[in-house]
């Protein structure tokens, strides 16, 4: 019984030293303290040494595109760090082209911080805000896509160009313990500033979509930020080809509004995938656009219809559409909303159809 008890007191001993030289070695070791942070050569800021480099500017209302919400799997949170930083990461290495290596550009979500930094961003990216609006109203356009509008207090303004999007904060809830946020396209009118709107689609287990669909309610107060993005309408003589699948149709409404807005006549077709019937969307007022701008046209097309016979539109795949309207040479650009792979696969066919691949705009839904 002895030898028992003396066996626990001695490992009792050494796991509470274990734990003393592990509470030690992360105050220590882990502490960075304070950093300096320069960005542009002109702003300066502290944040906690150890942080990525994100949290730390977000801290400070500086809000760096993060469509993923920092999980490293989008790309889009690039700053170019001018000094300090430390070597690049294998995390970083899909994203970070040789070229932009060269010129120090990192993946701000994946940089600690621990050591003086310099870096550079775009001045438009002072302009971000954080803004509080409230939900006024939810619809269900398809059986897993919603239509949100939010209305922003009095005094908040959003400015924003067609087609850039926006980051919504999706809160901790039951069965969710992280606070997440996600790239959410505008789908309103960049004339309206005090209102977004937003098409959100479920994804299965996913965080934010999840929130939106099963816990957000009419009367809620969100906080997003925004506008983000550089794929937005561009004012030229140029044809215009859209494509779009599901929740992809929220840029582009808001590029039609745009063209509403200016009395746009430049020849314009849109092109909606859709499997079946039942995920087509908001096609009265795509006829209303068709009224309203003089040489639009929209054209939808299922790839599984349940009724082939009654379905008016076209059939199969928008690229087998593409390969058979496009064959006129003209001078085109596209914008291109959905998934990386249809993206992916439309592109090769708009490139071979002659249409200058920096004339290709487009917003992968990743
Ligand atoms: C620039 C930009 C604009 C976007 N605009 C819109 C928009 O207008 N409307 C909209 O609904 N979404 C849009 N998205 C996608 C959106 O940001 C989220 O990725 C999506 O809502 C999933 O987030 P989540 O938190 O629900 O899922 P997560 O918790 O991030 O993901 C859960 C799981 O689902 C997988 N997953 C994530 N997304 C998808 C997907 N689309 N399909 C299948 N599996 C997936 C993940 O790999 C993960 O395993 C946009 C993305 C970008 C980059
Ligand atoms: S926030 Fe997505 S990769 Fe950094």
């Amino acid at each position: 019984m002895e030898k028992i008890l003396t066996t626990l007191l001695i490992f009792s001993l050494f796991t509470g030293f274990l734990a003393f030289l592990l509470t030690l070695a992360k105050k220590t070791i882990g502490n960075y303290g304070i950093m300096k942070v320069t960005i542009n050569e002109e702003t300066e800021i502290e944040m906690e040494g150890g942080d990525t480099l994100l949290s730390g500017l977000t801290e400070e209302k500086i809000f760096i595109p993060s469509a993923c919400g920092g999980k490293g799997s989008c790309g889009y949170c690039k700053v170019t760090v001018e000094s300090g930083g430390g070597e690049i990461l294998p995390t970083e290495f899909g994203y970070i082209t040789p070229e932009e290596r060269e010129r120090g550009v990192r993946l701000s979500c994946q940089l600690k911080v621990k050591e003086p930094i310099a870096i550079s961003i775009p001045e438009e990216l002072f302009n971000v805000k954080e803004f509080h609006p409230t939900v006024t109203a939810i619809t269900d356009l398809t059986p897993n896509i919603k239509h949100i509008f939010f209305t922003f207090p009095e005094g908040e303004e959003i400015q924003f160009k067609a087609g850039q999007y926006v980051q919504l904060r999706a809160p901790k809830y039951p069965g969710n313990h992280e606070e997440v946020f996600r790239a959410y396209s505008i789908a309103s009118s960049p004339t309206e500033h005090n209102q977004v709107e937003l098409i959100i689609g479920l994804v299965p287990d996913g965080i934010c979509s999840t929130y939106v669909h099963k816990h957000l309610s009419v009367g809620d107060k969100v906080a997003i930020t925004g506008p983000y993005g550089d794929f937005y309408y561009q004012d030229s003589a140029r044809e215009i080809i859209m494509v779009a699948a599901g929740t992809g149709m929220a840029p582009i409404l808001s590029i039609l509004h745009q063209m509403k807005a200016m009395n746009s006549e430049r020849r314009t077709l849109f092109y909606f995938g859709a499997r079946h019937e039942e995920d087509l969307f908001f096609l009265e007022r795509m006829k209303e656009f068709e009224s309203d701008l003089v040489s639009f046209e929209f054209i939808p097309s299922l790839s599984k219809p349940h009724n082939e016979a009654d379905w008016k539109g076209q059939l199969g795949r928008v690229t087998t559409c593409l390969q058979r309207d496009l064959m006129e040479p003209c001078e085109r650009e596209a914008y291109l909303c959905g998934s990386p792979k249809m993206i992916d696969s439309i592109v090769e066919v708009l490139i071979e159809k002659g249409i200058p691949e920096e004339y290709i705009y487009y917003d992968k839904f990743s």
